[in-house]
């Protein structure tokens, strides 16, 4: 593998995230809500570089997918989900691919009479982008490549690693 993001690299981004949504929420009230399981790595970072009285949730979004282009269904898991009414929301992921899992998700949380929903993501994958709308905060802009580390996963291995790196060909199956 290919190492793309130094997890240094990744604290100081995470911190000026947590500054950033500090200075947009001000002092209201804030549910951050984690994308299971990706965004669990960057959740626990970031929910103590924010000083703002937020609460923690979590929702499962899964894809049925490998390394591989193909979108399969996304299966929504709301069972998790705290009472968000008249709460600001911030969705938070691991990555914005083509942008359909946060396109699914916000509607869902919208019904459930959420104050305001915003998007958070550590990678963006700009060029990959198939919905029209960006993610509200994201820490960096990757090339198309297939990255696994800080939460991100293959099969579910890597999410521990404390690094962004990209999978070389030879590491993917086929
Ligand atoms: P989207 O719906 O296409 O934006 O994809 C979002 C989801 O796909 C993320 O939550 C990840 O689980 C997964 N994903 C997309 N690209 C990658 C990658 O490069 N590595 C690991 N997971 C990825
Ligand atoms: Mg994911």
């Amino acid at each position: 593998m290919k190492k793309l993001i130094e997890a240094a690299e990744i604290e100081q981004a995470v911190r000026k995230l947590g500054r950033d949504i500090e200075d947009w929420y001000n002092d209201e009230p804030l549910t951050i809500l984690g994308v299971l399981t990706g965004s669990v790595i960057l959740l626990s970072d970031l929910v103590r570089a924010v000083e703002l009285p937020i609460k923690i949730g979590l929702i499962q979004a899964s894809s049925y997918r490998g390394a591989t282009t193909t979108r399969g269904d996304l299966v929504i898991n709301e069972s998790l989900i705290p009472n968000v009414e008249n709460r600001h929301v911030l969705l938070l992921d691991d990555i914005f691919d083509t942008g359909h899992t946060l396109r699914k998700l916000i509607p869902v949380i919208e019904r459930r009479r959420a104050r305001t929903v915003r998007t958070a993501v550590l990678l963006w994958k700009e060029e990959r982008t198939e919905v029209g709308f960006a993610p509200d905060y994201h820490c960096f802009k990757i090339p198309n490549e297939f990255v696994v580390g800080y939460g991100l996963d293959y099969n579910d291995e890597y999410r521990h690693l404390p690094f962004i790196a990209a999978l070389e060909d030879h590491e993917i199956e086929g």
